[in-house]
């Protein structure tokens, strides 16, 4: 079970603090000056496959072997075993946490109260390959006797963020299938993806952990719906429809024969579900070979993570550093910025993971956290992002600590399009680290003959503080394996944190209360009778939107 450690209370904690105060003003530059060996303990490499950077932190060695006695105080090591040895350790659902049983390769035992659940995994392993290669190769026919030719997967948040994330990250890996994602509730999404679609050579799939998530529902009969107008025949489902879902009572009720369900389990968070079942549209989009080697990229990070000793642990380092800027440096959000077009969805889909995880305020005594818990992710492809909000974090007044995430290798080698996309890459981390000095903005007006007094006015707002601390994750190729390792990686570095911030990292009740009251509210729309039952805002809300409809 996981321990329940105030990290307040450490000593680690306590000196930590004490170090933010000795040596906040420090720069990254000058950090890097006076540890000379700096860069070579800070480039951790995964494999031949990807490094990690971390030299360009606002973090001394000194502080990070604070950080480091955090992490032993906070039972890290406890924790991670007790996770993969599959305990309950998500409390308040009574349920283990074993995302790494399903990429777990290698295929040693887990159990779950007494059950070997690599039995089970493996098992619909077997039908995910044999299902897939089926549709791939066209032995699956439609109603009409047609072969397959769109997938559209129909599920909202872990359910959907993952499998959209992954199938773009890996398009250089896609076969002929054309693969759709459905989310939202609002009408347009369906209606939008379904325009174009022949009902004869559409497959869908419903993923639903729970198959009661109203979006996917609604979703899930409009898009049945649509099928049974076009072949005037519900047979027609067992054919086209396929469930993803841990709820074999609620897949029969919507009418899909159990024989057609991929089945996982309550051991397995939303948000960490893209390796099972759920990767259904994963395995139709890029086939199963390579599905493969994604769970064998994540199972390589789950031993990285389990056995490297913590000043080469990478999810571990990138951890303790974000817990450094968010509880002792005052930052609040986290920027991922990859510079890869293929992985534009990657922060989206760590907004999740993270955010879902680790935005509690409640410590796993139940008692309300007197310290702030998980930071605001976001972020977007570079080099689109220099264009957008780059400005901010270079000159404005907020503290930003960002990952900076690059393929050595492009998919697309056209023209000088992969150098130029690099040397941006490599610019930013340069600039934001060391910026530029009032002298150096002065030196270069004087070197293009201007006086010093013609530029007084316009010099400060040339000037950059630098300092602004990054990550880079240099990787060889996007490949399935790598991203399967980075996935695992962020996965590793979100679960440390809740460790040590001491709160339930799988659970997320925060996500209830509006469920409810859209409950509540549903009904109170199907007339047109003025309501009176909230709060004054919420009413007059209400009553505008009867009027204006
Ligand atoms: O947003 C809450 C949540 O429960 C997520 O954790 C989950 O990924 C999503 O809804 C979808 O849930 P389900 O897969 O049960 O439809």
């Amino acid at each position: 079970m996981l321990k329940s450690i105030d990290p307040t209370t450490t000593q680690s904690w306590k000196s930590l603090q004490a170090s933010y105060e000795k040596h906040h003003n420090k720069t990254i530059a000058q950090i890097l000056k006076e540890e000379p060996k700096r860069v070579e303990k800070l480039t951790i490499p995964f494999e031949d496959e990807f490094l990690v950077d971390l030299s360009k932190n606002r973090v001394t060695q000194e502080t990070l072997e604070l950080l480091y006695k955090l992490a032993d105080e906070c039972d890290l090591i406890g924790a991670t075993k007790a996770m993969y040895s599959g305990e309950k350790i998500n409390c308040t659902e009574n349920r283990a946490v074993l995302h790494v049983a399903l990429r777990n390769v290698s295929n040693t035992p887990i159990y779950v109260d007494g059950k070997n659940v690599m039995d089970d995994v493996n098992a619909v392993l077997a039908k995910m390959e044999s299902f897939s290669k089926k549709v791939i190769n066209g032995e699956w026919k439609g109603y009409t006797g047609k072969k397959i030719t769109d997938v559209v997967n129909i599920g909202i948040g872990g359910s959907d963020l993952g499998p959209v994330m992954i199938t773009e990250a890996l398009r250089p890996y896609k076969n002929h299938l054309n693969m759709h994602f459905v989310s939202n509730v609002d009408g347009t999404h369906i209606v939008e993806a379904l325009k174009g679609l022949n009902p004869e050579t559409t497959l869908f799939l419903v993923a639903s952990k729970t198959f009661t998530t109203q979006e996917t529902m609604t979703n899930a009969q409009t898009a049945r719906a649509w099928l049974i107008d076009a072949a005037k025949d519900d047979k027609a489902v067992a054919l086209h429809f396929v469930a993803l879902s841990t709820n074999a009572k609620e897949v029969e009720k919507f009418g899909i024969d159990t024989a057609n369900m991929f089945e996982f389990w309550d051991w397995v968070g939303g948000r960490y579900s893209s390796w099972s079942a759920i990767g259904l549209s994963i395995v139709l989009s890029i086939g199963f070979d390579n599905f493969k080697q994604f769970l064998a990229g994540g199972h390589a990070m789950d031993k990285h993570f389990q056995n490297a000793p913590i000043d080469k642990n990478i999810p571990t380092l990138l951890a303790l550093i974000g817990i450094w800027y968010n509880n002792f440096c005052g930052a609040e959000t986290e920027a991922i910025l990859p510079y890869d077009q293929y992985m534009h969805c990657f922060a989206a889909y760590f907004q999740q993971g993270n955010m879902e995880s680790n935005g509690k305020s409640v410590d796993r005594n139940g008692n309300k956290t007197p310290y702030t818990t998980g930071p605001i992710i976001w972020g977007e492809p570079g080099t689109n992002g220099q264009h957008a909000f780059y400005q901010l974090i270079h000159q404005g007044t907020k503290l930003i600590p960002c990952d900076f995430i690059a393929p050595a290798i492009s998919h697309n080698p056209v023209g000088d399009h992969h150098p130029k996309l690099l040397s941006n890459f490599f610019a930013q981390t340069e600039a934001l680290a060391f910026g530029k000095t009032k002298a150096q903005v002065e030196q270069e007006f004087i070197a293009a003959g201007k006086t010093l007094n013609e530029v007084k006015s316009i010099v400060p707002f040339k000037v950059f503080d630098g300092n602004k601390p990054t990550n880079s994750i240099l990787v060889k190729k996007i490949t399935p394996y790598t991203l399967g390792a980075l996935v695992a990686m962020y996965e590793h570095k979100i679960f440390t944190q809740g460790v040590i911030l001491n709160i339930f990292s799988f659970d997320q009740w925060g996500v209830e209360l509006g469920k409810q009251l859209a409950g509540r509210i549903l009904p109170e729309l199907a007339d047109d009778k003025p309501v009176s039952s909230h709060d004054d805002s919420t009413n007059n809300l209400i009553n505008q939107y009867k009027k204006w409809r």
